[in-house]
């Protein structure tokens, strides 16, 4: 009989770890419970988790907040209890009609509704994309929604080769990969972030940094009207001053907005609409969506080494809590990541 590969197991029956929450509230509200193998549907694959990247839309729903989120992800508490939305695993189980993928496939996928802080979970065989044996699962793990957003963000602003575009809020998750992606399109590349984070923003493709703490949109450092696109990541500059930084005819794509409790940057967004319907200066609202074939690309690009995942920190699997505060504490720079046990 030949040794079975650790992650080339037989479907899973049985019981689990799994991180859950049961009431929505900071990171102690998580919880390492035993819980029932999910089984997969029609479509469906059931995934042995090697490892997940935390987002800051983990904490919103961790916490419920703002409160619109609970519409969407349940109005008491989350129907999904499991966080991590970002995961590299191994295909361990098919659902009816899978023909595409087979076990013990490695995979990459984005869970919009969480389920990755499990030993287990289950996905649409139609999200999911092939990891190359040479980008480690922590690597591949980081990508989909922090890169994802930031690909979309710069099809919102329309970055071309030769604009020159300014990233704010550029050390993050999303943040360190457009400035990456925004190099890598020919653009010339400003960013605002931390002091401590300058040299790792320029590292990545920046060619001139601000600390933001310093200089904000309405600073001399950032002329009115010279930049063809603004990635606000940050979302705490009035929209005035963002709007007046692009040119005639460019655009900002607002990717985050700080708002209040309830409806969140509802009220934010609403005004850049206002603000952009009878102007050449653009606020663009960026609502980025799992797409496949994003994923793919960012897979193929990461493996060539022409994008490079920044991974502050990785955790144990039972440290996920742990994970969860440093995330929520809003500071990280590049990802933090958990590795399956
Ligand atoms: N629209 C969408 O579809 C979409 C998708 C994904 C994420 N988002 C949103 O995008 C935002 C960023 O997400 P993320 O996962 O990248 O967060 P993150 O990784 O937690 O971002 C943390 C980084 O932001 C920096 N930062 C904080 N305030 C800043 C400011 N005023 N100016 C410049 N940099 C600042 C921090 O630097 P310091 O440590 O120096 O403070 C830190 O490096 C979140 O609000 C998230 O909800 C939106």
């Amino acid at each position: 009989m030949t040794a079975r590969a650790p992650h080339d197991a037989p479907a899973l029956t049985g019981t689990m770890p799994a991180w859950r929450q049961h009431r929505y509230g900071d990171p102690d509200v998580v919880a390492l419970e035993e819980t029932r193998i999910p089984a997969p549907g029609p479509g469906e694959v059931l995934l042995r988790v090697r490892a997940t990247a935390l987002n800051n839309g983990d904490i919103r729903v961790l916490r419920g907040e703002p409160l619109l989120v609970r519409l969407a992800f349940g109005l008491r508490r989350p129907k999904q209890p499991v966080r991590g939305m970002d995961v590299a695993a191994t295909v361990a189980g098919l659902g009816k009609g899978v023909t595409e993928f087979a076990v013990g496939d490695e995979i990459v996928v984005e869970l919009p509704a969480g389920g990755g802080l499990a030993a287990s979970a289950i996905a649409p065989v139609k999200r999911l994309v092939r990891r190359p044996a040479g980008l480690a699962p922590a690597v591949a793990a980081a990508l989909p929604i922090a890169a994802g957003t930031a690909w979309q963000a710069l099809d919102r602003a329309r970055v071309a080769a030769g604009q020159r575009v300014l990233v704010i809020g550029a050390s993050g998750g999303v943040g360190h990969f457009a400035v990456q992606l925004a190099a890598l399109r020919g653009a010339e590349v400003w960013a605002l972030s931390g002091e401590p984070n300058r040299e790792l923003v320029e590292s990545l493709g920046a060619t001139r940094t601000f600390d933001y703490r310093r200089v904000q949109p309405g600073s001399a450092e950032l002329p009115d009207g010279s930049f063809d696109a603004v990635i606000d990541i940050a979302g705490t500059a009035p929209l005035r001053a963002l709007q007046r930084l692009v040119r005639d005819g460019g655009a900002v794509a607002l990717v985050s907005g700080e708002g209040g409790r309830v409806l969140g940057p509802i009220g934010r967004l609403a005004a850049a609409s206002a603000r952009s319907l009878f102007s050449r200066r653009r606020l663009r609202p960026v609502a980025a969506v799992a797409n496949r074939d994003i994923l793919a690309e960012l897979v193929a690009l990461a493996e060539a080494g022409r994008i490079q995942p920044v991974i502050e920190r990785t955790y144990a699997f039972g440290e996920s809590a742990a994970a969860l505060v440093h995330v929520a504490a809003g500071h990280t720079a590049g990802k933090v990541v958990v590795l399956a046990a």
